[in-house]
């Protein structure tokens, strides 16, 4: 399968179409941009790494029975994948405090909840993403009721299954972003990618940052830990 036409530029991959209009080429770049793109960076080798990771953990949630878009890796930075509408909502789940949680109600980052938290945030980049409740989706025609408990019921899951494959490596899993779309025939499943850029990791024993918050907050060694989190998930999952 080869790249055909870019169908879209995002801020850390491209998108191409191929000869099979149900499949898609992502190829990740090493861009990071942080705060609506206003704050840019990348480390060489960024879009190798999330490339694989996502990979590697969308195959361990398809074996506990979560549907992704996953088809084939194709090259180290590029994955073929099935081609779905994009429901314009970011996911998120949160296990432990931290960012616009902390910072919204006033609650101490690293505070961890009884029960995860989900929520969604309008995909819209000239409104700045902004958070948004079931109805008001439902009445944007963004989704349907059925629509969005399968959504909440992917996000838990995902939830559920990370948690503890990070676990394994000694990593926290505080929070993290989905998204997902629909396939040609209707179903709704994990797409995107799950890597650094998209979770928030934190060091089991240190709490050490793991993730994007090393570059988006300036702390230093971001090319380092996203390395560090490849390398203890391929070692641990060998
Ligand atoms: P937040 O605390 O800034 O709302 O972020 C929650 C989670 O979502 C965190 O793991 C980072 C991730 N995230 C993205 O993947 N993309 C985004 O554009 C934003 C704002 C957050």
């Amino acid at each position: 399968m080869t790249k055909k036409e870019l169908l879209y530029e995002g801020k850390a991959k491209k998108v191409y179409s191929t000869e099979d209009p149900d499949l898609c080429i992502f190829e990740y770049k090493d861009d990071a941009t942080a705060f609506n793109g206003i704050k840019k960076g990348s480390f060489e080798g960024k879009g190798e790494i999330n490339n694989q990771m996502a990979n590697f953990i969308f195959r361990l949630l398809e074996k506990r029975g979560i549907r992704t878009h996953m088809v084939e890796e194709l090259s180290k930075r590029e994955t073929l994948v099935k081609k779905v509408d994009i429901i314009p909502l970011e996911v998120i789940v949160r296990n432990i405090a931290a960012g616009s949680f902390s910072k919204r109600y006033g609650v101490e980052e690293g505070t961890p909840f009884a029960e995860p938290t989900l929520e969604y945030s309008y995909k819209n980049d000239e409104l700045g993403d902004p958070l948004i409740n079931d109805s008001h989706a439902l009445a944007l025609g963004i989704v349907s009721k059925d629509d969005l408990k399968a959504i909440a019921d992917i996000a838990y899951a995902v939830n559920d299954a990370l948690k503890e494959i990070f676990a394994k490596v000694g990593i926290k899993l505080v929070d993290f972003k989905i998204e997902v779309g629909k396939t040609s025939d209707g179903e709704i499943v994990l797409a995107d990618e799950i890597s650094p850029d998209t979770c928030r990791l934190w060091d089991a024993e240190t709490n050490k940052k793991l993730d994007k918050d090393r570059f988006r907050r300036d702390l230093g060694e971001f090319a380092e830990v996203y390395h560090e989190v490849w390398a203890r998930l391929k070692d641990c999952y060998k």
